[in-house]
């Protein structure tokens, strides 16, 4: 059969926004914080829809809501770099989570080569420019070509069933 007949014979759809919702927050995810500049703006949101693409090249997509202001951010300024929370950082994705007068001041950090911010004490780092861009729904996926990658010591926070949670190994 091909293809396009598979499509054609597939069922309705027969989800509710909120039945989806409450399926998605089963899926445990670590929390990152994009980090975004362009000229003066800098910003930074959590994120959990964030994913390795391809190793050779380095490439890592996020999907980010278009109501967001870094949506502007990355958009306008071709670039973004990926802070993979530690589990004693969970003050930070709740700031981060924060819609406005969000500040670096008391975020310890420096600028990456593409000038966004690479906060301290994250469990790992990811300074990307942006390779490529899809909108689907809601979000656009963003597609980045990494530049540098960095390691921390801190063990990965997780995001799963509405909170925070230390990794535990079992
Ligand atoms: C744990 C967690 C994960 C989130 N993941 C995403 C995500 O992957 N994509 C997204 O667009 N928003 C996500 N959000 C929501 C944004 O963090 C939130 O809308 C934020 O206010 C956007 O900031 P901005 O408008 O300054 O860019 C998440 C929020 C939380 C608490």
């Amino acid at each position: 059969m091909s293809a396009a007949a598979v499509m054609r014979a597939a069922p309705e759809p027969d989800v509710e926004p909120a039945a989806f919702k409450a399926a998605m927050r089963r899926l445990a995810a670590g929390v990152t914080v994009v980090t975004s500049r362009h000229g003066a703006t800098v910003n930074g949101m959590t994120a959990t829809a964030v994913c390795s693409v391809s190793a050779e090249p380095p490439l890592v997509l996020v999907a980010l809501n278009r109501s967001s202001a870094s949506h502007g951010v990355v958009s306008r300024g071709g670039a973004f770099a990926l802070n993979f929370l530690s589990e004693t950082q969970s003050e930070l994705a709740t700031y981060f989570a924060g819609r406005d007068g969000k500040s670096f001041d008391a975020v310890p950090h420096r600028l990456g080569a593409t000038g966004c911010p690479l906060i301290e004490g994250c469990a790992a780092r990811l300074d990307c420019v942006l390779e490529s861009r899809h909108d689907e729904g809601t979000h656009t996926i963003f597609v980045g070509r990494v530049l540098h990658a960095e390691t921390g010591d801190g063990a990965p926070l997780i995001y799963g069933d509405s909170a925070f949670h230390g990794l535990t190994t079992i």
